[in-house]
């Protein structure tokens, strides 16, 4: 594994770099765009990395899987009847839908998705935030893992796209806490500092048919795959179908650059690289995903 991931590393070497930094949260816009980090957790317990797999970054969308699957494994099914579960084909951050759906999102990843999650969570523990972290810290075993305050204060200050939908949400009676509330919440969850080991580590239950690492259940069998049938469909946005068509796994990418990708029974894999394409994914982190899939056959494909 060591050789095959410093494969990937030189084989997408020139594409660390390219594209944009996101800039639209002021925060975010000083980090260096030359990173390059990826690591492989395997299900039988070893990790590997290559590059800059130890270094923290935010992970932004990618807490979207955090939240959704904390929310089904502790309430059931009941969110699927305030959220959908098809691709929007949209931007993430996308106004237009909502009204056309009437404040019922698409699906758990775009933004307005993500925001009804947190609502739910938020009503089930009292604590949105801090149960997205309890999972993290309790997998990872890293009890110092936190939110990257300045991040969350720079998006609130900058997140009215975000308030208008939480809004407009609300407007249509699908939101049960103060849409104040519920985007503070999101906007600290967006802004947790992760390591693609950490994070890795963290999802490898998606990998585990819903498994933690001490045995105990987050999600059924089903539950999982419909977790990871989301991710592949609905987790790179508008670009979900040319990630499926190139990397064939479940993913989640975020507009810090991070990617995280589940092979079922396998293994997770996390890429972090912060030059993104014009749909927020990392571009070297797209490239590195699709050629660790080609080189293992791991595709679920
Ligand atoms: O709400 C936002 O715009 C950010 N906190 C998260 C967006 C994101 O990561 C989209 N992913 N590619």
């Amino acid at each position: 594994m060591p050789e095959l991931l410093e494969q990937v590393r030189a084989d997408v070497a020139g594409r660390v770099g390219a594209g944009k930094v996101a800039d639209y949260i002021p925060a975010l816009a000083s980090v260096p765009g030359d990173r390059f980090g990826m690591a492989v957790a395997t299900v039988d317990g070893r990790l590997h990395g290559v590059g800059d797999w130890r270094e923290r970054f935010s992970i932004q969308s990618i807490s979207k899987v955090f939240g959704l699957a904390l929310t089904l494994g502790l309430d059931g099914d009941l969110l699927w009847q305030r959220v959908g579960r098809e691709p929007s084909g949209g931007p993430f951050n996308s106004l237009v839908q909502l009204e056309h759906e009437k404040g019922v999102p698409r699906n758990p990843f775009i933004n307005a998705g993500a925001l009804v999650v947190t609502d739910r969570l938020l009503s089930v523990t009292g604590d949105a935030t801090g149960a997205v972290l309890e999972l993290l810290r309790g997998e990872t075993g890293e009890p110092g893992l936190g939110v990257d305050s300045l991040v969350a204060e720079s998006e609130a200050a900058h997140g009215d796209l975000n308030a208008a939908l939480g809004y407009f949400i609300s407007a249509h009676g699908n939101m049960d806490n103060p849409v104040r509330s519920v985007l503070a919440h999101y906007f600290r969850q967006c802004a947790i500092s992760m390591s693609c080991g950490e994070l890795a580590w963290a999802a490898l239950f998606l990998a585990r048919h819903g498994s933690l690492h001490d045995g105990r259940r987050l999600l059924s069998e089903v539950q999982a795959k419909r977790v990871n049938a989301v991710m592949l469909t609905c987790g790179a946005y508008d670009a979900a179908g040319e990630f499926a068509y190139r990397v064939g796994l479940p993913g989640k990418s975020g507009v810090g650059g991070g990617i995280l990708a589940v092979v079922p029974r396998l293994c997770t894999v996390c890429v972090w690289s912060p030059g993104l394409d014009e749909q927020g994914n990392s571009i070297a982190g797209v490239a590195a995903l699709e050629r660790f899939a080609d080189l293992t056959g791991s595709s679920v494909f």
